[in-house]
């Protein structure tokens, strides 16, 4: 599969089958976040991945993630370690950084026929707490992961002429 099928092809997916998935794929999505870009090549970022059902379920229960991680085979939290850089533009280096690793990972996963949803909707303490992690780690992702249920419609999209301008904001 080229990069833009997968772009086009991937959708969030909420309903996931009682099936494992492989460690050779969970290897891979994880790979894609490795090979991914960080500002200044720092790769100040671990990926702790959950398939314990109990964590999956406390991460639902306690955390205020979505129920279907309880369904997931497999969570991914994506976190900074280093949260307190930031570009010359403004920005945080790890919410950028991280953000585009877990495209990466939701791109690859989609590649290997299997589907994932960026969960953005969770208390970051109580997921820090749930998975050990660290003061002074954020948690920028939980990536639901493993075989869909589901084979969901293309969600709406803007035109490109709404989003793009050429040589200045308009
Ligand atoms: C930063 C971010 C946070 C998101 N948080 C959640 C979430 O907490 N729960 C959820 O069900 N979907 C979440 N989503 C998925 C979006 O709802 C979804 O990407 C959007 O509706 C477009 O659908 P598509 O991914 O199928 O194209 C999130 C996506 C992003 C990029």
């Amino acid at each position: 599969m080229d990069v833009m099928s997968s772009i086009r092809g991937r959708r969030s997916i909420r309903r996931y089958l009682d099936r494992p998935v492989e460690d050779e794929k969970l290897n891979l999505v994880l790979e894609a976040a490795r090979l991914a870009p960080s500002a200044g090549n720092y790769q100040d970022w671990k990926f702790i991945v959950v398939k314990d059902g109990g964590l999956r379920a406390k991460l639902a229960d306690l955390a205020g993630a979505e129920q279907f991680v309880k369904q997931s085979p497999v969570v991914i939290a994506a976190c900074g370690t280093n949260p307190g850089a930031v570009m010359a533009c403004g920005q945080y280096k790890y919410s950028v950084d991280l953000s585009i690793a877990t495209s990466y990972m939701a791109l690859e996963a989609h590649e290997l026929g299997l589907g994932t949803c960026w969960l953005g909707h969770f208390y970051e303490k109580e997921v820090k707490d749930i998975l050990r992690i660290p003061e002074g780690v954020r948690v920028v992702a939980l990536l639901s992961l493993g075989y869909p249920a589901e084979d969901p419609a293309p969600r709406p999209r803007k035109r490109l002429e709404e989003i793009v301008s050429y040589n200045e904001f308009k």
